[in-house]
């Protein structure tokens, strides 16, 4: 018998995409919504393309993931990232579904010097942190069977990001730098389409989760490493070097960032057995496999 049917939104992006592909590959029953298809702005149009649906599970990847946009259109961040996050999991109360959100490390401060748990206060610092945080209270206080999981610096094929960046810059530049004042963990999109898998429906457990790769590292680490791996590659590189950047320094930035946000995902071991893999080996895996290929 196929498992109930499996909802990705957001599927259009980074996260979204690669959760529709690898659970159908593993043979999952799985329908993905892009932006086009249900859009997180429109609510009467949510309520209109889910009553037709019968599902089980259905997972939000869609959100205004820009930060520094979130702190310029503030109501713009609530109405997608909280205001239709709650109608969400209202829809799916009333299906009898539930609802995993995914949210992120920026909902704490980053003033902690080891591993962030479950358990620890949030104390968001910019206004997208604020606004992932209220989309987190606003699923779990519809129904305690819904979780928000949090991820970060996520990376893989089917979007762009930093560690895309990064590469492509040292095959043009002879200089690249990274920011070496900031701390948290990768999270390559197909380990997060394997680790958050048992908990569609054989782990029950609602509230808060953390799921990312093992271990830790800055940015120019997660950079270094990336270039590392694409020289190893025989990447063309100019490059071979990430050179130290300090977070006060980018003026670019709007949205203040939270120095470290390095998770602990021991409870997701306790739930499920699964220890992620260290980040080092997934970033060394996806350049070999996806980025060394085409670049
Ligand atoms: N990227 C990270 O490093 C990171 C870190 C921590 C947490 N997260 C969280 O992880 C989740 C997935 O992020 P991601 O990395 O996959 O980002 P992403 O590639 O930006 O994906 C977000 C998706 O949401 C869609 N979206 C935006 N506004 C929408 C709306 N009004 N209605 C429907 N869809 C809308 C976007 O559509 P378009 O394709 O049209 O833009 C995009 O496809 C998000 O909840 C994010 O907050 C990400």
């Amino acid at each position: 018998m196929p498992s109930p049917l499996i909802i990705v939104t957001g599927a259009g992006g980074r996260l979204g995409a690669a959760l529709v592909r690898e659970w159908k590959s593993a043979g999952l029953n799985v329908l993905g919504l892009a932006r086009q298809e249900l859009d997180l702005a429109q609510p009467e149009q949510m309520r209109v393309v889910l009553a037709s649906l019968d599902f089980g599970v259905l997972v939000n990847c869609a959100a205004q993931t820009n930060v520094d946009r979130c702190e310029t259109e503030r109501d713009e961040a609530m109405r997608i990232n909280a205001h239709a996050v709650r109608t969400l999991a209202e829809i799916c109360k009333a299906k009898g579904a539930r609802c995993i959100q995914i949210s992120t490390d920026y909902v704490f401060d980053g003033a902690k010097t080891s591993r962030y748990t479950e358990d620890d206060p949030v104390v968001p610092i910019s206004h997208y942190g604020e606004s992932k945080r209220a989309g987190e209270l606003a699923v779990l206080d519809v129904s305690d069977r819904n979780l928000a999981v949090r991820v970060s610096w996520v990376f893989g094929p089917d979007r762009p990001s930093f560690v895309d960046g990064i590469v492509k810059r040292a095959l043009t530049e002879e200089k690249v730098e990274a920011i070496a004042d900031k701390i948290a963990v990768p999270t390559y999109t197909l380990d997060a389409a394997q680790l958050l898998k048992p908990f569609l429906f054989d782990v029950p457990a609602g509230g808060v989760l953390h799921l990312c790769n093992g271990g830790s590292c800055t940015w120019q680490e997660y950079g270094q490493h990336a270039l590392d791996c694409a020289a190893a590659a025989g990447m063309p590189l100019k490059a071979r070097t990430v050179g130290p950047l300090k977070m006060a320094d980018l003026k670019a930035f709007i949205a203040k960032r939270p120095p470290n946000t390095a998770m602990s995902t021991a409870k997701l071991t306790r739930l499920t057995g699964i220890a992620p893999r260290d980040w080092r080996e997934a970033v060394r895996e996806y350049i070999t496999q996806h980025v060394a290929v085409n670049g």
